[in-house]
């Protein structure tokens, strides 16, 4: 699936549309967020948090890189690996710990095969003022979401 987001606005709208086609249950899911500097990862994971009925802040998970959340039933981690550089920091970081979640992953590219074991990969990259944005499956699970996403857009096409 393939998006131009014009603004931050579009970002955060295509956050909800994802919540739209995920399971309740995403324990044990992870959604890559990749893209440069700036490009709008934490925006998509805010937004999508926000969707998913947290009230408060969401701050960055820069410093601390992992934040974690629990809304009702399902618990997120939003996390930066920015400052990991290996699959062994990963593992130094509970990476293993934290599959009881849905993990939110900016910078995955940190860690070569992390796609491996992932569900979603979003992918952000600038575009003229806005963003260009695509969302590939990697799991079979991953896929169908993709799909269902896919589908939605034929239904109601944003433009
Ligand atoms: N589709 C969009 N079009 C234009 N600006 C956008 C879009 N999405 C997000 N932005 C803006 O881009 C800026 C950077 O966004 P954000 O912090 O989410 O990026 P990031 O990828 O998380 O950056 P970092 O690499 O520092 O973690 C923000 O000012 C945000 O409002
Ligand atoms: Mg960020």
């Amino acid at each position: 699936m393939k998006r131009y987001l014009a603004d931050s606005a579009a970002t955060a709208a295509l956050a909800s549309e994802l919540l739209a086609v995920l399971p309740a249950d995403t324990a044990g899911w992870t959604l890559l967020l990749e893209g440069e500097l700036g490009a709008g990862k934490s925006t998509f994971a805010r937004a999508l948090i926000g969707a998913m009925g947290h009230l408060g802040a969401v701050p960055s998970p820069t410093y601390t890189l992992v934040e974690p959340y629990q809304i009702a039933d399902r618990r997120i981690y939003h996390i930066d690996l920015y400052r990991i550089s290996s699959e062994e920091e990963l593992r130094y970081l509970g990476w293993g710990e934290l599959e009881d979640g849905f993990r939110l992953v900016e910078w995955p590219d940190r860690v070569p095969g992390l796609a491996r074991t992932a569900d979603l990969r979003l992918s952000l990259s600038y575009a003229e003022t806005g963003r260009n944005a695509q969302l590939k499956g990697l799991s079979e699970r991953g896929k169908a979401v993709a799909g269902r996403l896919q589908m939605a857009n034929l239904d109601h096409p944003k433009d």
